[in-house]
């Protein structure tokens, strides 16, 4: 059985796709404009996958909670006051209304609608003028739970209740990131961004420096040039991006993450783990690109800056974040006129498959694991 079961995806496409990297080529356009493709996506991939919906720290004490939506599923992560932090189904169990908006600090979580009340693990404590309900048992009414882990101060989340641990999937990426602490990272500043393309075309991005040499000509370029990076063995659902500086032999400027070895302390490393789990970190601290696909061609992205706890209380701290947040902003730009381009090309009619380049390892390595996740025969 071949691959060509994937609506719009020519057999001879994906065998290209499948090709060894030295020979292998891109996604075909219909992977990304697809909304058949799209949907597939979201039963076999988002909806089984770990996603990151929050730091830790953003809900330090009893109580904090959070509301977001994932992919159609609205969702409450709450701290609760068993000292838990957990997601469950933010759909009240009476008529269906969504019960918690927005991010706040509460004991009781009281639906808008008829005020059924429920406490910080999703149990239904109060529900008005019920008496006469035959057989309705409150204490039997609990949301729905939803698979959660904390990795790295990261809290996981996992639609599927049947879905593997995420930390068993990523321990070597964890052990390559060890002396960054990321667990220490506090988020300080958040850019949101909404675009016109598909996600992948934003994960591709991200995950090659080849670019570098066009699209940042003036900003990373000079600095991580595109020809040293380096894409890490993997042994797992993940790549790495090595982007070394340009100057190795310079002594490793201040920096604000303890602990780091010098190569650490001077290059630049981003990393993904599939589908679209993105973070970068340098001597100063993390970028987390936090991405909400919303159709073929849409999706919202949120760039968390964060930066080490012990970095909090340093004078110039405010201006500190600014700047990074300034500089994510700025690389971002380049970014999104070079996406705008692609998503302008792959939407024309005679646009077709294109080679990849061998410093494109990462972009390979998502596609055969996006290939496996979506076609009917696995690995065919
Ligand atoms: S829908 Fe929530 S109380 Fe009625
Ligand atoms: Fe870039």
């Amino acid at each position: 059985m071949s691959e060509h079961l994937l609506p719009g995806l020519a057999a001879e496409e994906l065998r290209r796709v499948r090709a060894p990297l030295e020979s292998a080529w891109t996604l075909p356009p219909a992977a990304y404009l697809s909304e058949d493709i799209h949907d597939l996506e979201t039963e076999r991939i988002f909806r089984k996958t770990w996603f990151p919906l929050a730091r830790l720290e953003q809900l330090a004490q009893p109580g904090d909670f959070l509301a977001l939506d994932l992919m159609g599923q609205p969702l409450l992560l709450v701290h609760g006051v068993d000292g838990q932090v957990r997601a469950m189904s933010n759909v009240c169990l009476h008529r269906a209304a969504p019960i918690a908006e927005g991010s706040g600090h509460r004991r009781l979580f009281t639906c808008p609608y008829h005020a059924w009340a429920y406490d910080t693990v999703g149990q239904l404590v109060a529900a008005p003028l019920m008496e006469g309900a035959e057989g309705f048992d409150p204490a039997a009414c609990r949301l729905p739970q939803i698979r959660t882990e904390v990795w790295e101060g990261f809290v996981m989340v996992n639609l599927d209740q049947n879905a593997a641990s995420f930390a068993p999937q990523v321990v070597g990426l964890t052990r390559y990131f060890a002396n960054f602490r990321l667990s220490d990272m506090a988020i300080v500043r958040t850019l949101t961004f909404d675009s016109a393309w598909n996600w992948k075309v934003l994960v591709e991005n991200f995950m090659e420096a080849y670019h570098h040499i066009a699209t940042h000509s003036q900003t990373f370029e000079p600095i991580y040039h595109a020809r040293d990076s380096r894409v890490e063995d993997t042994d797992g659902p993940w790549a790495i991006l090595h982007m070394p500086s340009s100057d190795p032999d310079a002594p490793p400027r201040e920096h604000l993450v303890r602990g780091l070895e010098d190569w650490q302390a001077r290059d630049l490393f981003a990393a993904v783990v599939f589908p679209h789990f993105m973070f970068a970190v340098n001597g100063d601290g993390l970028f987390w690109y936090q991405v909400f696909p919303e159709g073929a061609g849409r999706l919202t992205l949120r760039i968390h800056i964060g930066m080490p706890r012990t970095a909090l209380d340093l004078e110039g701290f405010e201006e500190m974040a600014d700047g990074a947040a300034a500089v994510a902003d700025h690389i971002h730009q380049e970014d999104i006129a070079a996406n705008d381009l692609v998503w302008r090309g792959l939407n024309a009619p005679m646009t077709g498959q294109g080679r990849l380049s061998p410093l494109e390892r990462a972009i390979w390595q998502l596609n055969q694991w996006w290939l496996d996740r979506l076609c009917d025969q696995p690995g065919a």
